[in-house]
This record gives C-alpha cells, sequence and structure tokens, in this order.
C-alpha cells in the first residue's frame, strides 16, 4: 500500500442530530457507533452479517443532481461508518418513544401483539417506517417485501403483519379469498364469524399515520450537497485506513497504486469477510462519491448501468424502462428484475452494488448466469485504459476470480435489448424463498429466426453447480442448429446431466439435488418456450393444462384468532380472560427496552471472549497465551486454573468442565477466555491464542457410532404396556420402519449475553444474566467462586428469546465470567456473537425413532415398540430428561393397547444438545405420526382415518397409568376438520391433483396432547413477593422471568384481580435472586400455572390485611386504604407461595402421575408442492387448541402461532450441518433458516376451544408455550401427502421414507420425478460426504 494523504471529518446525522467524526475508525460499523458510542442501544445486534434485520435503520440521502431525498432501510451491521459521510441515519429512536410521542408503526406493532420477545422489534419498526416513508399507502405485497430480511423468533409473524396491513389501502376488505375477492365462494368470512366476537385488537384507537410528522432532512446536509466541493476523504483505524476519492480519475490512480485494495460499496462482502474471516484489509477504497459509477445512459442497443448502483436501483429502473419498449426487446431486462427481486433481503438491495456482485465471482450468484446469458458486458477502466469486456464463460475465472486485473474498476454494465425470437428466463430454488442464497440458480436465453422453430442460439448457466457461474456449453450445442422439440429436449438432459457433474462429497452437499435441479430448470423453461414458440405461430399444439406450471401462491390473507368473551359478569376492570398487550410491548417497539447488552457500561468494564475447541476429540498438549497478553487492550486470560471453586458442574452424576484443560470432546468446547477493555480487542485476543491438540482416536458423531460402541448417558429408559411381543402374532399387518429427525436450533434473537458485576466488598456479585433460571446461575456462579449463593445476586430483566436454550449452558457461560470478574475484580461482560452462539450453545436433539408396528385390516394398531435414540452430544446436559419426556409420550392421543418404547441419549463428540421447547415431545409424536402414516399407506386409506380409529375414546389411561378424559381432545379434532372444512378441501386437492402434473397440493390433520408441569415434583413450587407502597403503586415480583411469553403481563393481570386495582398501578421491575429465592426455571409450560398461583396467594394475604381497613371505609379508594394502612402498622409487603401437584414417575414400576393435566389441540395444513424443485407454501392452516380458560388470549394466541411456525421451521427448514470432522458450519443466518415472512401460512387461522374448564391451573387455564410446537408437523405431513400424489402417477404407492426436516431437496427427490430418477445414486460408503448425517 503506497502512502495516502490522511485528513477529513466524517459528518453525517443521526435523529436530526448532526454528528462529528474527526478520527472515524474504518473498522467501526454503524451498529457498534450507535450502540457503544452514542448510546442508542434501540437497534440490535442479532447476527453482524446482513441475514437478520435486528439492526435495520433508516438511511437518507439527498441526490444533488435530481434534487431529490432518497430513503431506504439498510442493516446497520454492515454500514462502515466512514460510508455515511453527508447522510441522514434514521434510528428507532428517531422514530418515536414513551417519552415524546409514539409512531404509528410502534404503536401498531405493539397493540396487534406483534412484539413477544421485543428483540426483532425495532427493526421490524424501522422497516415498515421506512416503507411508509416512501409509500405511506403501501400495499400487502410491499409489507411482506419490507419485512423480508426480518426475522422473529417468536411471534410466527402474523400479528406483526396483522399490525402493518392496517396501513394498507385495502385493509378495510376482508380480503379472505385472496386476490381481492372478499367474501366470495362461499366461505366464513371475517364479518361473519367475527360479529359480535371479540377482537385481539381494536384498530379504531390507532393513532392516524400523519407524514407531516417526521423528521425532515437535515437542511444543512443539503446546502453542504449543493455547494460545498466534494474533498478526498481519508481515515485511518488502528488497522485499516479508508480514501473516499471525488472523482473517476482519483480513483483510477488510487486502485493503480494499490490494486488489492477493495472497491467498498455495499459492503455486504468485504464486511462479512472482515467479521466472520478475519480478512484484513489495510486499505480500503469508497468510491460511492466517484458518480460516473452511479451513471445510466440509454442506447439504441440497451442500457448502460453504472456498476456503483444499488441492486434496488437496477431493479426500479428495469421496471420503469419494461413499459417503455415493446415486450420482445426487454427479456433480458424482464429476467433480470424478476431475478433481482429475489437476491438477499431489501436491506441487503438496498446497499448491494451490481458491480459488487458481479466481482466478488460467487458461485452461487443469482445475477451472473442471467446476465452471462443475457449477453451483458461491462465497461472497465485502469489506469491502461477502457476496454468492453463480455460476461461470458470465460469472465468467472474460479472461486471469487474473474478475468479482470486488479487494478481494474467495473464503472457500468451493459444489458442490451433483445430479439425479436428471443427468449430469457431465470430461475432460482433456495433453501428458503426468501432472504436465502440460492441451491442452484440459472439463467437462459434462446433465438429463434422469425418462423421457424429450429435454435439459432442458446446460452444457458448456472450458479451453484462449481465454484463459479458455469456455461452449460456442450448442451447448448446439442440444442442449437435443431428443432425445438422432444427429442432434442431428451438427448439435451442427458448431455447436461454429463457435463455438470458434482462429485458425491461437492462442497455445500445436496448433490443429487442440485444435479437434478438442473435439469428441471431446464424443463421448465422448455415449457415456456413451447408457449413462446406457438405465440409465435411457429407450433400449433395446445400445452396440456395439467403440463403447466404457475408459480406457487403467495398473498397472505387476514386469518382468524377466535376466543371467548370473558363472562357477562366479569367486573370491566378485571383484565383477566381479556387479551391484553404485552406490557413492555411499546417499549419494545420504541427500542427503550432494556436488554442484558442494554445495560450502560460501568466504569472500567471489560468484554470477554471464548476460546473455543477446534477438535472434535483431542487431548490439549499446549495453551500458548502470550501472544494473545501482548495485543493491545487485552487484559487477562482466564484458564480452567483460575476457577476459585468448582472447575466442574454435576449433573445426573456427570461432570462438565468450565474450561477443558486435559482434553475436548466437540468442537467449540470452552477451553480458556481473553477478557480486554473492549469487545473488538477481546476477540482479536482470542484469536491469537494457540493451543496444541494431539488428536485422539474415532471422534462418534452419529446415533449410530454411539450404540455401536454403547456410548450412553445412562439412565437408558424402557417402558411398557400390555404385552407388545404377544400382541404381534395375533396382527394382520406387521411393519417396520424408521424416521430420523434433525436437531433444532434455538435461534433466540437475543444471543447469550451477561455482565458481572463485583460490588467491590465482602466477596459480593450482582449478574444480570439472559436465563431462564436465575437461581440455577446464582448456584452455579457461587459453586465456581467457592462463596455461599448469598454473595450473588442474578438479575433478569428481559430475555430476548430463550425457548429452552438460556438454561444450562447460561450457567456455565455465567460462571466464566463471573470467574474473569472474580480475578480482575472488574465488570466482566459477555455476549456471544451469533456464530459462537450457535457453535456453543447446542440445539434441540437430533433423534433416529426405529418403530415396528402391527395392526389389523381395519386400521386398528394393536402393538407398537419404538426405539428413540437421541443424540446427547459431549455432555450430560439435561438429555436423560429429554429421554424420559420422549416415552411418556410415545402414545400422543392414541390408545394402543401394547405399547413399548425405548429411549437411549448418545454420548459423541458433538457440542452438547439441550432442552429446546417441547423438551422431545416433538421428537417423540413425529416418529410415532410418521408410523401412523406408515400404516395409512399400507391399508391405502386416508390418514386422518387411521388417527380417528385409534384415538383414545371414553375415560382413558396413558401408558404409564395416568387417567385422563379425552373429551376435548375430539372436541378440538372435530372442530378443526369443520373449520378447515377438511372433506371439502380433500375433494378440492384431489381434483388439483388430478389437473396439474408438477405441482400437488397436500392436506394432513393432527393431533396433540401434550402433558403440563414437571415431573420432577420439587419442580412445581413457586414463589411471589408483592410489596405496596404508601402511594398505593404496587410492586410484584415472582420466579418467572420474562423471555416473550407475557408471563408478566399475565401476573400483573393475576394481582390486578386480585388485589382489585387496574393493571396500570401495578409494576414488574425485575426477576432478581434476591426478591424471590430458589426460584425453579421457567420452562415446561408451567410459568403462568405456578407462578400465577404464587402471586395471587401473595395477593389475597395483603387483600386480607386491607380488609379491616376497607370495611371501615368501603367508598374509600385503593391510595386511602394503604394509607390508612400504613398508619395503622400493617404490613403492606407479603410473600406467596404456590406448593404445586405431587407428580411423579416411578421407571421401575412403569407407572406414575408426571403431569398434572394435559393441553389438547388438532391443527389442519394444506400445502402446495413444486415437485419439480420441491418448493412448497402452506397455503392454509387451522388450529383448535383447549387451553381452559385462557387469562390472556392475545398471549395465548401469540404462543400457539409463534410455537406452530417454530414447528413448521423444525420440520420442514432448518438444518444443522456438521463437518465431518464435527465442526457446525451452519453458524449463521445465512447458512442456517429458520422461519421469514414468506414461510407464514397463506391463512392462518387459530380457534380457542370454548367451554373448557381446567381445576388444576390458575382461572382454569392451561400452559401452552410448547404443546403446539408439535402441531408444525402437519406442514410435513401435508407435504408428505402431495409428495405421495405425486409418486403415485410414477406408480409408486405405499410407504416411502421422508425424513425430517423435509427441506424442498427431500421433497423433491422423494418425488421421484423423471428428472430426479436420471440422477444416479452415489454409493454410499464410496466417498466422505460433505456433511454428517447425525
Ligand atoms: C445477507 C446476504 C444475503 C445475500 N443474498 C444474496 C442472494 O440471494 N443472491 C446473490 O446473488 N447475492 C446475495 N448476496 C451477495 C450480495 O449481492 C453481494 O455481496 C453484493 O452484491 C456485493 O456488492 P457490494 O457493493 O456490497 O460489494 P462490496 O462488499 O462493497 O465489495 C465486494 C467486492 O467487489 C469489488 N467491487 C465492487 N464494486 C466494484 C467495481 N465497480 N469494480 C471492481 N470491483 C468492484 C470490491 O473490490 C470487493 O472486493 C447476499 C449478501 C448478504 C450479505
Ligand atoms: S445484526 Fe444486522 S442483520 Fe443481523
Ligand atoms: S418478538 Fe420477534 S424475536 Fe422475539
Amino acid at each position: 500500500m503506497s502512502a495516502e494523504k490522511e485528513g477529513g471529518t466524517l459528518c453525517f446525522f443521526i435523529n436530526g442530530k448532526k454528528v462529528t467524526v474527526s478520527h472515524a475508525d474504518p473498522e467501526t460499523t454503524l451498529l457498534s457507533f450507535l450502540r457503544e458510542e452514542l448510546r442508542l442501544t434501540g437497534t440490535k445486534y442479532g447476527c453482524g452479517g446482513g441475514g437478520c434485520g435486528a439492526c435495520t435503520v433508516m438511511v437518507s440521502h439527498y441526490r444533488p443532481a435530481t434534487k431529490t431525498i432518497t430513503h431506504y432501510s439498510a442493516n446497520a451491521c454492515l454500514l462502515p461508518l466512514c460510508q455515511l459521510h453527508g447522510a441522514a441515519v434514521t434510528t428507532v429512536e428517531g422514530v418515536g418513544s414513551t417519552r415524546t410521542r409514539i409512531h404509528p408503526v410502534q404503536e401498531r406493532i405493539a397493540k396487534a401483539h406483534g412484539s413477544q420477545c421485543g428483540f426483532c422489534s425495532p427493526g421490524m419498526v424501522m422497516s415498515v417506517y421506512t416503507l411508509l416513508r416512501n409509500r405511506p399507502q403501501p400495499a400487502m405485497d410491499d409489507i411482506t417485501h419490507a419485512l423480508q430480511g426480518n426475522l422473529c423468533r417468536c411471534t410466527g409473524y402474523r400479528p406483526i403483519i396483522d399490525g402493518c396491513r392496517t396501513f394498507c389501502q385495502e385493509a378495510d376488505c376482508c380480503q379472505a379469498n385472496g386476490a381481492g375477492d372478499c367474501c366470495l365462494n362461499g366461505e366464513e368470512t371475517l364479518e361473519e364469524t367475527q360479529h359480535e366476537k371479540p377482537e385481539l385488537f381494536d384498530k379504531r384507537e390507532f393513532l392516524p399515520l400523519d407524514p407531516t410528522q417526521e423528521l425532515i432532512f437535515p437542511p444543512e446536509l443539503i446546502l453542504r450537497a449543493e455547494t460545498a466541493p466534494p474533498q478526498t476523504l481519508t481515515f485511518r483505524g488502528e488497522r485499516m485506513m479508508w480514501v473516499s476519492p471525488t472523482s473517476l480519475e482519483e480513483l483510477v490512480q488510487l486502485k493503480a497504486r494499490n490494486p488489492e485494495a477493495p472497491l467498498v460499496i455495499g459492503n455486504t462482502n468485504i464486511g462479512p469477510d472482515i467479521k466472520f474471516k478475519g480478512i484484513l484489509h489495510p486499505l480500503i477504497i469508497s468510491p460511492t462519491r466517484v458518480l460516473d459509477l452511479f451513471e445510466v445512459t440509454q442506447t439504441p442497443h440497451g442500457v448502460w448501468v453504472g456498476a456503483g448502483c444499488s441492486l434496488t436501483e437496477v431493479c426500479s429502473l428495469l421496471e420503469k424502462l419494461l413499459p417503455q419498449f415493446p415486450e420482445e426487446k426487454t427479456e433480458v431486462f424482464r429476467a433480470l428484475s424478476q431475478q433481482l427481486g429475489k437476491v438477499g433481503s431489501l436491506q441487503i438491495r438496498n446497499v448491494a452494488s451490481l458491480g459488487g456482485n458481479i466481482m466478488i465471482a460467487y458461485p452461487n450468484s443469482d445475477l451472473n448466469p442471467v446476465l452471462a446469458a443475457g449477453n451483458c458486458k461491462v465497461s472497465v477502466i485502469s489506469n491502461g485504459g477502457r476496454r468492453e469486456v463480455p460476461l461470458n464463460q470465460d469472465f468467472f475465472v474460479s472461486f471469487g476470480k474473474t478475468i479482470l486485473k486488479p487494478e481494474e474498476i467495473v464503472v457500468s454494465v451493459f444489458i442490451p435489448f433483445s430479439r425479436k425470437g428471443e427468449l430469457v428466463r431465470a430461475y432460482r430454488q433456495a433453501p428458503r424463498k426468501e432472504s436465502s442464497f440460492c441451491t442452484v440458480t440459472s439463467g437462459m436465453r434462446v433465438f429463434f429466426s422469425q418462423g421457424s422453430s429450429v435454435v439459432q442460439d442458446l446460452s444457458i448457466y448456472y450458479g451453484g453447480m462449481g465454484p463459479t457461474t458455469v456455461s452449460a456449453t456442450q448442451t447448448c450445442t446439442a440444442i442449437v442448429t435443431r428443432p425445438w422439440d422432444d427429442e432434442t429436449l431428451q438427448r439435451a438432459y442427458d448431455v447436461l446431466l454429463d457435463e455438470l457433474v458434482l462429485p458425491p462429497s461437492a462442497p455445500g452437499g445436496k448433490v443429487e439435488f442440485r444435479r437434478s435441479l438442473t435439469l428441471s430448470f431446464l424443463f421448465k423453461f422448455n415449457l415456456e418456450v413451447l408457449q413462446k414458440l406457438r405465440e409465435m405461430n411457429v407450433i400449433t399444439e395446445e400445452l396440456l393444462e395439467t403440463m403447466q406450471i404457475q408459480p406457487l401462491p403467495r398473498e397472505i390473507q387476514p386469518g382468524l384468532q377466535v376466543f371467548q368473551h370473558v363472562p357477562k359478569d366479569q367486573r370491566d376492570q378485571d383484565p383477566v380472560g381479556r387479551p391484553i398487550m404485552h406490557r413492555s410491548a411499546i417499549s419494545q417497539a420504541t427500542g427503550e427496552a432494556v436488554y442484558c447488552d442494554d445495560i450502560p457500561r460501568t466504569d472500567g468494564e471489560l468484554f470477554l471472549a471464548l476460546v473455543t475447541s477446534s477438535r472434535a476429540h483431542a487431548k490439549i498438549t499446549g495453551l500458548d497465551v502470550s501472544q494473545a497478553l501482548r495485543l493491545p487492550g487485552v487484559v487477562d486470560v482466564i484458564t480452567a486454573k483460575d476457577v476459585p471453586g468448582q472447575k466442574v458442574r454435576k449433573m445426573f452424576g456427570y461432570e462438565e468442565v468450565l474450561l477443558a484443560e486435559a482434553e475436548v470432546s466437540c468442537v467449540g468446547q470452552m477451553i480458556c477466555a481473553v477478557v480486554a477493555d473492549t469487545r473488538a480487542h477481546a476477540k482479536r485476543g482470542a484469536a491469537a491464542v494457540k493451543i496444541g491438540y494431539e488428536d485422539l482416536p474415532e471422534p462418534l458423531f452419529t446415533v449410530e457410532e454411539a450404540s455401536e460402541k454403547s456410548s450412553f448417558f445412562e439412565p437408558r429408559r424402557m417402558i411398557e404396556k400390555g404385552n407388545v411381543a404377544e400382541a404381534f402374532k395375533t396382527v394382520d399387518h406387521v411393519h417396520q420402519g424408521e424416521f430420523r429427525m434433525g436437531g433444532q436450533e434455538h435461534f433466540y434473537m437475543e444471543t447469550q449475553s451477561m455482565l458481572v458485576v463485583p460490588v467491590g466488598e465482602e466477596t459480593e456479585f450482582n449478574a444480570y444474566v439472559s436465563t431462564q433460571w436465575p437461581t440455577g446461575t446464582q448456584d452455579a456462579i457461587a459453586e465456581a467462586l467457592g462463596i455461599p449463593s448469598n454473595r450473588v445476586t442474578c438479575h433478569v430483566k428481559r430475555i430476548g428469546g430463550a425457548f429452552g436454550g438460556k438454561v444450562v449452558k447460561t450457567a456455565t457461560l455465567a460462571c466464566i465470567t463471573a470467574v474473569a470478574a472474580w480475578k480482575t475484580n472488574c465488570a466482566v461482560r459477555c455476549v456471544l456473537e451469533r456464530g459462537e452462539d450457535m457453535l456453543i450453545s447446542g440445539a434441540r436433539h437430533p433423534v433416529l425413532g426405529k418403530y415396528k408396528v402391527g395392526f389389523m385390516n381395519d386400521g386398528r394398531i394393536m402393538a407398537a415398540d419404538m426405539q428413540y435414540y437421541t443424540n446427547a452430544g459431549n455432555t450430560v446436559d439435561e438429555s436423560p430428561l429429554v429421554v424420559d419426556k420422549i416415552l411418556l409420550h410415545i402414545d400422543n392421543a392414541y390408545n394402543i393397547p401394547n405399547l413399548r418404547g425405548r429411549g437411549a441419549a448418545c454420548r459423541t463428540n458433538l457440542p452438547s444438545n439441550t432442552a429446546f421447547r417441547g423438551f422431545g415431545v416433538p421428537q417423540s409424536i413425529m416418529v410415532l405420526e410418521n408410523m401412523l402414516n406408515d400404516v395409512a399407506m399400507v391399508l391405502g386409506r386416508p390418514a386422518d382415518q387411521i388417527r380417528e380409529i385409534n384415538m383414545y375414546q371414553g375415560p382413558s389411561v396413558t401408558h404409564y397409568g395416568l387417567e385422563f378424559s379425552p373429551e376435548n381432545l375430539w372436541r378440538c379434532w372435530d372442530q378443526c376438520k369443520e373449520k378447515s372444512d377438511y372433506a371439502a378441501r380433500r375433494r378440492a386437492a384431489d381434483r388439483f391433483n388430478q389437473d396439474n402434473c408438477w405441482k400437488k397440493r397436500g392436506l394432513a390433520i393432527v393431533p396433540i396432547k401434550y402433558g403440563i408441569a414437571f415431573a420432577e415434583s420439587f419442580l412445581n413450587q413457586a414463589a411471589a413477593l408483592v410489596h405496596v407502597y404508601k402511594d398505593g403503586s404496587v410492586l410484584v415480583s415472582h420466579g418467572g422471568t420474562e423471555m416473550g411469553q407475557g408471563l408478566h403481563t399475565k401476573m400483573q393481570q393475576v394481582a390486578s384481580r386480585e388485589l382489585g386495582i387496574p393493571p396500570s398501578k401495578i409494576y414488574i421491575s425485575e426477576t432478581s435472586t434476591n426478591t424471590v429465592p430458589n426460584t425453579c426455571p421457567s420452562a415446561a409450560s408451567y410459568g403462568t400455572d405456578a407462578n400465577g398461583m404464587a402471586v395471587r396467594n401473595a395477593c389475597q394475604t395483603l387483600y386480607q390485611r386491607l380488609e379491616p381497613i376497607r370495611q371501615k371505609n368501603p367508598k374509600g379508594s385503593w391510595e386511602s386504604w394503604v394509607k390508612a394502612a400504613f398508619l395503622d402498622k400493617i404490613s403492606l409487603s407479603a410473600t406467596g407461595f404456590y406448593r404445586g401437584p405431587d407428580l411423579y414417575m416411578d421407571w421401575d414400576k412403569m407407572a406414575g402421575r408426571p403431569y398434572a393435566y394435559f393441553t389438547f389441540g388438532a391443527c389442519f395444513c394444506e400445502v402446495e408442492l413444486d415437485c419439480l424443485t420441491g418448493d412448497y407454501r402452506a397455503v392454509r392452516t387451522d388450529i383448535v387448541m383447549d387451553i381452559g380458560r385462557s387469562v390472556n388470549p392475545s398471549m395465548d394466541i401469540g404462543q400457539i402461532e409463534g410455537a406452530f411456525l417454530q414447528g413448521l421451521g423444525l420440520y420442514t427448514l432448518e438444518e444443522l450441518k456438521f463437518s465431518p470432522s464435527g465442526l457446525l458450519y451452519t453458524r449463521g443466518p445465512s447458512q442456517y433458516k429458520i422461519p421469514a415472512v414468506c414461510d407464514v401460512p397463506l391463512r392462518f387461522n387459530v380457534y380457542l376451544l370454548p367451554d373448557s374448564h381446567n381445576p388444576h391451573a390458575i382461572y382454569s387455564s392451561k400452559g401452552i408455550g410448547e404443546p403446539s410446537l408439535f402441531l408444525g408437523s402437519s406442514v410435513f405431513f401435508a407435504i408428505k401427502d402431495a409428495v405421495a400424489a405425486a409418486r403415485s402417477e410414477s406408480g409408486l404407492v405405499g410407504p416411502f421414507p421422508l425424513d425430517s426436516p423435509a427441506t424442498p431437496e427431500r421433497a423433491c427427490l422423494a418425488c421421484a420425478s423423471p428428472f430426479t430418477q436420471k440422477i444416479p445414486a452415489s454409493t454410499p460408503g464410496s466417498f466422505k460426504p460433505w456433511a454428517l448425517n447425525i
């Protein structure tokens, strides 16, 4: 790098306030600047790589050339601070706050119940806010488009969409039947069903949207842009330098002197490279102020588009041009604009540049195959001059490389007009429909001369089929000069198959699927070419309607949420049973809600970064921290030797070391931790620690490997009812099967976070931890430090999502952080990066289920023998309890007279798996339901009939001897069938399937019976502390944590009813171990049941204490009674306690009462499946749930919808992939796909079962946090039903394997289309697969 001159002050605006930075560090992102420098913590950090949207802000620019102001949403985690010169940034704080006024977007998302844990809410708000700045009356499509890149793990998106829907013009129309044809087709309409029915929110109380109230663009920036001559800006940081030239000439010279320096425009490639791969660029050139890179010029042959233009700008340009020219001229424009709309998310497209997308030469680039097929070219410049280079097969040389010289700069890209007789199309298939890199992508162009079907010219390019964009040249040669007919095409498929070969261990895996997609895309192109030839009157045969492929439907329609009115005689002020908004929803939507990492830094605070094992099973032979200690800012390195107390945590008789000392047993195991003055320094320190390993033989990864070596965590369990062996002898059929289910990453939006602060005397510590179990964390810290628990206070204000993943590992992490705080005597903060979190913290247990089932010709199942192997990972964690719960749910809703279950937790060399919403039940029931499906397929009968035949009837007893009534199970089932119009939909789907060759519809309905409470009796207890202050305000503390489920809101409702005061007088500040000790984890769907009773107990005590006062002054106010009580020396503080049911399970006797009661439900789902790509869409879901009398219907419906979508993710989308050496590949939202807005069922109805009562829980309610997760499996079984329809056309009937998740890959391959059948399967064992099948 040659020396560039320094100088320049960065000047921009944030929320209307001017910000000047004279020594901006090029490594600083806007997000860290906002959060750490300005303490604007509303903008959240969820992934750091542009994949989650939690950090969304609005960026505004003034364009002097057009005198216009543009607003766009962007990911602050990718925006380099230095890039912002002259820009105005709006963050959630600038949109509205409770201290000034809240914005309608914030209000509507909150009041529509679209904020649960709230961690995603500021990002959601900013995406929609930016949309409204550009389009105050958006269409529904605009809203779903704007939210493409915003992930939410809690809500299921429906309430967010419904809140935002109120901004749409068409919001007043019911839209119930899609495409605007409201209230037609005789379907139940919103008006009919919701007439006189309670609603979750009242949109009449919403603030109107008033665009005149928005912040104006700073006039100073306009003036400056108009008048101040642009100057080169240079910034130098600790390791990097940033130069922003102002002219093309200057840029060319700069690049000539520094050919290796990247040009950063959107930073969507360079940013993640720096962050995740540790690549250091000493110099960065920012050409965003070089206008030549943004020019658009039209010529008679096409259009030159500046390479610096963002993908959004290119898309808008093409869409503007499309209507200006005859269709035949705009084939490339159209294909490109369609493809552009599918690249990443809106936030990414708003900043990512066209030139950047081309130049990173990414093998999965969506644009390069289309640009290449469309005969596009680039104009490049260097100090050697200008030249034009075609974007063809020679351009893309290898992974990330093009033929351009390092000093060459792409100035613009030429997109040509198409000719008459030319057809250009683009195709892509991705793991998730939106905001996802593709698996395979393609651009295809064909040219026919007038009146002929003979191919004159053809180009076909693919992405995702090798290290770079590839041309199917031989395939094109096989087609060119031949007529476009079946014979030519059949030959072309064979050539293509030979031409684009992937080795079986190709990076990225999915080899057969990728190869079949190349054929499917060509076939899809074929269908469009035939249509074109018919339009050109070259061929006359009509394409059979059954062969045509329309895109999958995508309009999200309003759903129904049906719940019951509170009783007529209930007091108006009594909030119980009403859909009260989450008590923090507004603060969450304004960004004021404080999460662990939002707590301001204390003086001298240090940051902790972990060093983890890179080996799956090895001896540690050396630990060299010397280099780390020499780095700037590094204060200390914490190793196992520094732990003053217990170095291990004990569970079920097994020990887990806090920090590995002698040996590691998985990749990602924690070895030591670096503490430094800043996050960046701690991370650099961690990267500099050197560890020596000596590999130990035979690491075990799969359950098969573990079983073979008898590597289990004991106890293994068995349960049996009846006599299974005997029963098999008397049945008509015996069938055996196997079902494999992948794990699931919690993907709470807030990663593991903690801050431990030494009080400074008597070894006292305050720990602020994002944990579901404050007491567990307190105990663990005390043990690790060797101090009594009374010196450690654990505080939890709120948690940004947990789902079971913030119990065991969180406590271990908190111990390490506490040791660092103890050793350094400083406050220490540890917030895991998304990748670290995914690597270290474990997931839901993957399961292999084996079953043998005996059944009669009439469908009655007489015997079942089930075996479950869970992959527990390297430490015991809660795995034995997961196995217990699996075996307790192997009956689900069915009375199988002879039933045996066996379960084992396999000890492997993968990161330890842990609790996850449902705690084994979603795996347990899935295997069982798959078995039932097999039975239905063997008998050739609908699966719902087999389910009905076997469901519990009348007074029933489970396989462990618990008596219950299945009446409400049947009511849910029957109502679900009725509400979903199951029979009619089945008939319609059958017709659809007859009429469509390549698309199939599938239906499924599944029941759930879910046991509530802890089988470990001691956990069924809770305590509360309620203070009434002299002014009448009430402070409630209880043992449960608020993680989005609305527990604090419900507790407020309980206290409100019991004390007879409005919820506004009641506050819940936090959960802390010094107010309520010895708490149980907030888990097992038992939080409301247990804590609600404790709060009620405390409130009733207080109420009774006030009784004499009330009697003396019955007309007095609450405040007057409280005051009088104080003067009368009556205690205004009370504890409450709940001793829950004495539940137990005796595994020796195989009997017990492990649950207090059951929550029941049923779910219908219909999907439409594209059999050529495996792409699917849930078109309708109806859930009927028995949750007794809901304490808060909005919270409970939120739990049902959120869990359903998480289940949809588990069973159809989310895949954890491990390398053959045990390294988790999927360590962020780019590789691991959780459901996004594009996955919400198009019509999503939830009904709470009326007239249900539950004597076992507070106010007759039922626990609901976990049960409906399993209902997501209805999507899986609907996909399987659609696949079965496709297979039957190829004559394939009977049971077939389809493992979970039913990803597009699995669904497509299972369809056994003529294309997938062409792909030769690789022989297992003959190669090392890219990923393990754990
Ligand atoms: C979350 C996420 C999702 C994504 N999804 C998709 C997707 O679905 N499909 C897809 O195709 N892509 C996707 N991308 C990739 C994205 O489109 C590219 O990263 C982007 O287009 C690169 O442009 P940029 O301006 O951000 O590049 P930068 O990161 O700013 O620069 C990238 C590189 O390009 C070079 N470069 C940039 N401009 C020029 C120029 N004019 N002349 C010479 N060299 C230049 C730079 O030197 C640098 O080395 C995704 C990226 C992210 C982060
Ligand atoms: S934190 Fe920026 S997108 Fe996830
Ligand atoms: S509310 Fe969206 S992530 Fe929790």
